[in-house]
């Protein structure tokens, strides 16, 4: 690579234009927290699209977006026939989310592909920038990483596509309603076509995993180690897995004033003891961790007894035999309970994923590009899942890059890294897909 040294191309990296695009796309959907709820497959996903788009074509990139909505920018090589390697993240958000959570990845990655390019650097094989749809499953609940699933070839199912959000739209109307206004379509979908139009963009949107060399993604750890061990850069092992249960508790809806204590099936009485024996379990559970994010009681009155009472539970592990022995639990205790208080229950997995290990090799390359800089490396795993779980089932060559999250917190407007974290982590991703374009 005459005249472009590695350690010479990172000081073109710059920290400053990264920063003003991670402050642009925390105002597309920014909360009253400061926060960002950016949704999948909303108007406000759209416009952040929108500008990421902008942005790979600003970089100097060949943009192309596949049917379901992944992005991806292209830098060419003299060896344009060769599989590509590829890095990227996510734009879309939890609700009431942090700046950094997939958009630095994103925003790390169109800055080094722009820095390769502003400096004509020649690769030895073409360099792919990726946007991923929803990686987030916070607006159906479920669908975790899907844009990146669909991309990888793994199966979708019918109940994924017609899981509903708060208003009862389901994904694949979402996907078109989206897809619709970004291409300009005119025509909206009769009631029932909306499964078979989503098969459609997503048969569209495989891309064959032989023609990807390899993968690596920027994220912010969103948990304690690195900020915790004063370390700057994460070399990722291996990311955790979630198992979802969705659990509806049936009691009986009575009034609060006239029913004596005994005679009550309250569902809420009864769900407070089935969070109550997750949260037990997860905690004499080694490497497990479980939580119940989301419930919704009905009717949610102050003087009506709950009668039912719907909830997801979410169990994470990189151990997937323990994180299946903490599910058996849970679905034993919730029955128990539900037993004891004569409420009917309904228990149903509704996302079960398996751990993944990541390459060696990338840990390896990380951790010497570190050296390099002179800085510390830590290896650790993800608790928290991510696109690059997707690419890792089909591409061996998968690794991450974490950078450290502030006292530890994500999913919540406090997130935070700081300027100098994500200059080391864009250099570090850069020098590393130096390495890999060359392999
Ligand atoms: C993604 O952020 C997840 O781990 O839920
Ligand atoms: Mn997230
Ligand atoms: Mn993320």
């Amino acid at each position: 690579m005459p005249g472009h040294e590695p350690l010479t191309l990172i000081e073109k990296v710059r920290p400053e234009r990264m920063i003003k695009r991670l402050d642009q796309l925390s105002q597309i959907g920014q909360t009253i927290r400061g926060g960002v709820t950016r949704l999948a497959f909303t108007q406000e996903d759209r416009l952040a699209r929108a500008l990421a788009i902008d942005w790979l074509h600003q970089a100097g990139l060949e943009v192309r977006t596949s049917p379901i909505g992944n992005i991806f920018g292209r830098l060419g090589s003299p060896e344009p026939d060769l599989p590509v390697v590829m890095t990227g993240s996510h734009i879309d958000t939890v609700i009431d989310g942090g700046r950094f959570d997939g958009a630095l990845g994103v925003v790390a990655a169109i800055e080094v592909a722009h820095v390769l390019k502003e400096n004509g650097v020649s690769l030895s094989r073409p360099l792919e920038v990726a946007c991923f749809v929803m990686e987030e499953s916070s607006r159906f609940s479920t669908g975790y990483a899907f844009g990146s699933k669909v991309m990888t070839g793994q199966p979708i199912d019918d109940e994924t596509l017609l899981a509903q959000d708060r208003t009862g739209q389901t994904l694949a109307e979402a996907i078109h309603a989206m897809r619709r206004r970004e291409l300009g379509m005119e025509q909206a979908l009769k009631p029932g076509d909306s499964i078979e139009t989503a098969r459609t963009y997503i048969r569209g949107s495989r891309y064959p995993p032989e023609r990807i060399q390899a993968f690596i993604e920027l994220h912010v750890e969103q948990g304690p180690i690195l900020h915790t061990l004063g370390k700057p850069i994460g070399a990722v092992t291996a990311i955790a897995a979630p198992t979802r249960l969705a659990v509806i508790l049936s009691g009986q809806q009575n009034h609060s004033g006239t029913t004596p204590m005994r005679l009550r099936k309250d569902a809420l009485a009864a769900a407070a003891e089935a969070i109550l024996a997750v949260e037990r379990i997860c905690r004499s559970s080694e490497g497990v961790v479980g939580t119940v994010g989301r419930a919704e009681v009905a009717p949610n009155v102050v003087n009506v007894i709950p009668g039912e009472v719907r909830m997801v539970i979410d169990v994470r592990s990189v151990s997937a035999g323990a994180k299946a022995g903490v599910a058996e639990a849970i679905r034993a205790e919730i029955g128990r309970i539900a037993n004891d208080r004569e409420v009917a229950y309904q228990l149903d997995t509704i996302t079960n994923e398996t751990p993944q290990p990541l390459s060696d090799k990338i840990v390896s390359l990380v951790e010497k590009n570190c050296q390099a800089l002179g800085i510390e490396c830590h290896r650790l795993a993800s608790g928290a899942g991510h696109d690059a779980a997707q690419l890792a089932q089909v591409v061996a060559d998968t690794g991450m890059i974490f950078v450290p999250s502030r006292d530890g917190i994500s999913h919540d407007p406090q997130e935070w890294t700081d300027e100098r974290d994500i200059l080391t982590g864009a250099q570090i991703l850069l020098l590393t897909l130096l390495d890999l374009t060359r392999q």
